[in-house]
């Protein structure tokens, strides 16, 4: 049984205030979800400290959006994978296409991020997709499928065991635009597929999450697709209501 997943990656948005209010929603609606649902926030680095306090009675669990790819030292500006564990994060998502395509994240870097991670012990929610134009050209599987070898073929199996793969299209994130349920599912399978040339039979315990303009209204028949088993949700993450009611889709 792969675990279920609804992960909220709050991106750059609420202030710590702010950032509570959302999180006592959430707190507020939490007997709505089922109980085999693993719920994840990732709030921004400033509040993650924070969010902990306000989640350490409940099933939530925190991640970060981010972390450096060096453990320490003269890297001004940057946030560590041992500072994000110390806040109580148990996660960290790596990889997100904004990171990749505004601040020039690679295969090169992410191994190093990934690796961070790995000896602090955080969960890696490792993100791949297609630009618009890759898919036009019918580059999706070349270009996702890279993705996935450059990066998740350098894992052990115990280290492959802990991550979380989400497939989110460029064309979709934030545009309103959601893959269809059969294009989203074809290639969710075909990740578990890759995957499975490299690790055999730990693929199908993988959890593969779908991102990109989920909501409430589509989210049910993304999730009833059998290789997507959940979602990473960014707009909708920010109102509780709409988080919960993704969550509820299964
Ligand atoms: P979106 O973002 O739900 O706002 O499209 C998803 C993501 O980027 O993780």
């Amino acid at each position: 049984m792969r675990k279920k997943i609804v992960a909220g990656n709050w991106k750059m948005n609420t202030l710590p205030a702010e950032g509570i209010e959302l999180i006592n929603g959430i707190i507020s609606k939490l007997e709505e979800v089922p109980s085999d649902v693993q719920l994840i926030i990732a709030p921004p680095f400033t509040h993650l400290a924070l969010a902990n306090e306000q989640i350490k009675d409940t099933p939530i669990t925190l991640s970060a959006q981010n972390c450096a790819d060096q453990a320490k030292g003269a890297y001004t500006g940057e946030v560590s994978a041992a500072m994000v564990k110390a806040t109580g994060a148990s996660y960290v998502i790596l990889g997100h296409s904004e990171r990749r395509e505004y601040y020039g994240e690679n295969s090169e870097i992410l191994n190093r991020k990934m690796a961070q991670a790995f000896e602090n012990g955080l969960k890696p929610i490792y993100c791949v997709g297609e630009k618009l134009e890759e898919r036009e050209a019918e580059k999706h599987f070349e270009v996702v499928g890279g993705q996935i070898k450059e990066v998740l073929f350098n894992l052990t199996p115990e280290q492959m065991a802990n991550v979380v793969v989400a497939y989110e299209p460029v064309w979709a994130i934030g545009t309103g635009k959601t893959a269809t349920s059969d294009q989203a599912q074809e290639i969710h399978a075909f990740i578990r597929k890759t995957l499975s040339d490299k690790f055999g039979e730990l693929a199908q315990e993988i959890t593969i999450l779908y991102g990109g303009s989920c909501k409430p209204s589509n989210a049910p028949e993304l999730f009833a697709q059998e290789d997507i088993d959940g979602g990473l949700i960014g707009g909708a993450a920010l109102k509780a209501e709409d988080f919960i009611g993704i969550a509820k889709s299964y």
